[in-house]
């Protein structure tokens, strides 16, 4: 989810410049919908695996259950699911992706795609997007259980305006949103909804495939293996750039839960590499949360890339008035993401030894990655 390079997620975010758009029924003067408490019941609508709604629906009207943006209220008394805060965390990042894709889909038309050199299909393939996006949000309501409020929709602000712009917030999405279900799925006890984790995340990964090939003309393999990064919850975190601040339900449980609030980490805005083996500087793009470092402590930018991490030893003592340089590992792979933190101790052994971070560094197509960081259009 949204934003990451190092993250060309956060630099993006930092920009945030598009005006918020309206999500239905978020006027609090007025009382939630009865059809909201309707969606409690699982069965109530079309269900995901057994409905064309969340594959062939070629309307721009919201989809099922994308149309009733409420929170769902507990309709039985008792303690929370186990699994709880792992499917309300899902459910609030999920929210933020299908209004990005509902957004993209009420933007543009076939044509705005056709205009740019890319591809006719292009259109329904968001369409189509958008429409397993709604059918994530029906599948994570229903794995919350019946003592917990399931989250409704926020207001939100994605920083595109054209269809390239989407299309590249759209990849460093995808490919976000593999890398923090690599740590998502290892939150739920019940081992059925570990499966369901990676099941969506085959999906994300089809969507991320399509753009690689069709939109970037590229390899789409990434590698022998995506990137494992342990703590999702501080990836999701960065995606809290997207929610327009105290729009969501008041009922809404804190998203992410828990939450550290590290402070934002990105490449500088004018690296002209993003690929192992480029040094760059880091940079704490929130000016409102600020890393505060220790000035007798070593402190590591630790990359994770595959299945391993590696750290490199930087030095902090005279930020802010130096800049805090760092080469990414030159033996890493230019394939798939690397995931980016500071940490106070070698290989960020517990999600307390971040102090900033984590950004993520999209490393296919490299060079989207860069444009991203400088706030610009990549060429096609
Ligand atoms: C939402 O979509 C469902 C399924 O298409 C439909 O039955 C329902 O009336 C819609 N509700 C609203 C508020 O649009
Ligand atoms: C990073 O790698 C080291 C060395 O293999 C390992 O001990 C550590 O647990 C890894 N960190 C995470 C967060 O997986």
């Amino acid at each position: 989810m949204l934003t990451s390079s190092l993250i060309p997620l956060l630099p993006l975010l930092g920009a945030v410049q598009a005006a918020p758009a309206e999500a239905p029924n978020k006027d609090n003067a007025h009382p939630y919908s009865a059809e909201s408490q309707w969606l409690a019941d699982p069965t109530y609508g079309p269900i995901p695996g057994e409905s064309d709604i969340y594959n062939y629906y070629w309307g721009t009207d919201r989809p099922f259950p994308g149309n009733i943006t409420d929170p769902i209220f507990p309709t039985q008394d008792g303690p929370p699911g186990i699994d709880d805060w792992t499917w309300q965390n899902l459910l609030s990042a999920e929210w933020i992706i299908f209004e990005f894709y509902q957004r993209a889909v009420e933007l543009f038309s076939e044509d705005s795609f056709v205009k740019v050199g890319l591809p006719q299909t292009t259109y329904r393939r968001i369409q189509e997007i958008r429409n397993n996006e709604a059918g994530h949000l029906r599948i994570f309501q229903n794995q919350i259980s019946p003592t917990s409020v399931k989250p409704g929709a926020c207001r939100y602000q994605f920083p595109f305006t054209d269809p390239i712009s989407f299309l590249a917030l759209m990849t460093v999405l995808e490919i976000s949103s593999m890398a923090f279900l690599t740590g998502l799925v290892q939150q739920p006890r019940i081992a059925s909804g570990r499966g369901a984790m990676i099941a969506i995340a085959e999906v994300e990964t089809r969507h991320e495939t399509w753009a690689l090939i069709d939109i970037w003309k590229t390899d789409p393999f990434g590698g022998t293996s995506d990137t494992v990064f342990p703590y999702a919850n501080e990836i999701l975190d960065t995606t809290n750039a997207f929610i327009v601040p105290g729009s969501c339900p008041p009922e809404n449980p804190e998203y992410p839960h828990p939450r550290q609030r590290l402070p934002a980490l990105s490449a500088g805005k004018d690296t002209p590499s993003l690929t192992p083996g480029s040094t760059i500087s880091l940079d704490f793009t929130d000016p409102r949360n600020q890393p505060r470092f220790d000035p007798y402590w070593q402190y590591y930018a630790v990359f994770f890339h595959g299945v391993v991490n590696v750290s490199v030893p930087i030095d902090t003592t005279r930020w802010p008035q130096q800049e805090i340089w760092v080469t990414i590992p030159a033996n890493f792979e230019t394939k798939g993401v690397i995931v980016a933190v500071v940490a106070d101790r070698p290989g960020a052994p517990t999600k307390e030894s971040i102090v900033a971070g984590p950004g993520v560094i999209l490393e296919q197509p490299a060079a989207l990655a860069t444009a991203l960081l400088k706030g610009g259009a990549p060429g096609l």
